[in-house]
């Protein structure tokens, strides 16, 4: 089927795919999570599918690991983390939708923290909820969820995602002692509201430097700025004060992503490759899915910025790795692939199959020329592009600028089984293939 990713994680057996969950490496393995529902539009309830891995390559697919099966999750098991010391320490939301005549904002919805333990990473001992709707400040609405837990000074920290009666978007922190009981300690918050809800908080330490990763709902367009309906982003921290807040990515598809620290101290982030409400159907629904996760990604803190480009074991797919000239003429490759271009020039004018990357004036798009699904275009500004590097997959597209100063994550949809490479310049490219990851027993 055209559309099948080759090297990305996607519900294979079928299915609706939304955030990655419960991202860590225990004992050498790394886990992988996400939100899963066995209906190809995500209607049915959330559970966490799991993959295993141990080089992000070869995937061993665990099956469902969490399912929504007590009272205290009848609605959903929902996003949350996995906390690794001595066994992996589970935290997510369960979601419960109250019968009756409610807005399920202000009334109607439990959001109970659930932590669950697991000893070896595949049987996870029962449920415990540690804190409901009794245990968060009375300010708030009933949407609080999406709980990340780091230790901190010897001590737990655990980060809410969170939405005040007033519609503003705000962080939760409770600290504990055991993992289990938990005392709210403050509120982060940015100066001016930033949108009304903020989900799935991750606040990283990059470089001494404290970052809040977060997906803002509720922000108007400005220009090319916030184009898509939920955004994703990252503040700077000074304890309860986020400022100054980023953009992290600037395609189609991109929300709640999830970092963590693996065995070798790397900061990874896998988001999920696509977005909630208005979301568009993808043509892979006739073929039994939908949604993606991107491609890991190792963050780093370059001049205070969060830079973000594929880690190592995603680069060592390449094979026939080699340097073409590319210009008007039409030649065929490899669709799965990975092209890198050094620039030298003030524009850039690329075209493969139906999608045109262009960069002039200091202005750097993506435009859908006949997308299936009504896409048309996503820009950002930036000074100088010297380095362009472009991951495509049979219907997704990751383009890094400046070794990941700037990304734009889409799903992209053609009828074209090879990718044809123009450019209104004669440029050289260095162009790779991409080996298929491998699901193994
Ligand atoms: C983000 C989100 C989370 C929630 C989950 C439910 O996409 O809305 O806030 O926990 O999805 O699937």
């Amino acid at each position: 089927m055209r559309n099948t990713l080759k090297y990305h994680l996607y519900p294979i057996h079928g299915g609706w795919l939304n955030d990655p969950n419960g991202l860590c490496q225990y004992q050498g393995i790394y886990h992988i999570f996400y939100q899963y529902a066995k209906a190809v539009d995500g209607s049915s309830d959330k559970c966490w599918y799991h993959f295993t891995t141990k080089d992000f390559i070869h995937y061993k697919d665990q099956g469902i690991a969490i399912y929504p099966d007590q009272e205290s999750d009848q609605s959903g098991a929902y996003s949350g983390c996995c906390y690794v010391e001595d066994g992996m320490h589970i935290f997510y939301t369960g979601n419960v939708k109250q019968e009756g005549n409610h807005d399920y904002i202000h009334s109607g919805r439990l959001s109970n923290t659930t932590y669950i333990y697991s000893k070896d990473g595949i049987q996870f001992d029962h449920k415990k909820v540690v804190l409901n709707n009794n245990d968060y400040p009375t300010d708030l609405t009933n949407h609080i969820r999406d709980p990340k837990v780091y230790k901190r000074n010897g001590i737990y920290e655990m980060y809410l995602g969170a939405r005040t009666n007033d519609d503003i978007g705000c962080v939760l922190v409770y600290e504990s002692n055991d993992l289990i009981h938990w005392k709210y300690t403050k509120r982060i918050s940015s100066d001016q509201p930033f949108g009304y809800m903020w989900e799935c908080p991750d606040c990283i330490q990059l470089n001494e430097e404290y970052f809040l990763i977060t997906c803002p709902q509720g922000i108007q367009q400005q220009g090319i700025e916030y184009q898509n309906e939920n955004q994703n982003g990252y503040f700077h921290l000074n304890d309860t004060k986020a400022y100054d807040y980023q953009t992290l990515d600037y395609g189609y598809d991109f929300y709640a992503p999830q970092t963590f620290q693996d065995e070798n101290g790397r900061t990874i982030l896998i988001g999920w490759m696509g977005l909630p409400d208005k979301t568009p159907i993808h043509p892979t629904v006739k073929d039994g899915w939908q949604m993606a996760l991107t491609l890991p990604r190792e963050l780093k803190n370059i001049n205070h910025k969060i830079y973000q480009y594929p880690i190592d074991e995603i680069l060592s797919l390449k094979k026939n790795e080699r340097k073409v000239i590319i210009d008007s003429t039409k030649k065929e490759y490899e669709k799965e692939c990975m092209i890198h271009y050094e620039n030298h020039n003030q524009t850039i004018h690329i075209q493969c199959n139906q999608l045109s990357i262009t960069y002039e004036n200091h202005l750097f798009s993506l435009n859908f020329l006949n997308d299936q699904t009504e896409r048309k275009q996503r820009s950002l500004e930036i000074n100088e592009i010297h380095e362009l590097d472009i991951f495509f997959d049979s219907s997704s597209i990751e383009i890094f600028i400046n070794h990941g100063e700037k990304s734009l994550t889409s799903r992209y949809y053609d009828v074209q089984d090879q990718l044809t490479i123009t450019s209104n310049q004669t440029i050289e490219i260095t162009y790779a293939e991409m080996n298929a990851f491998e699901y193994i027993d």
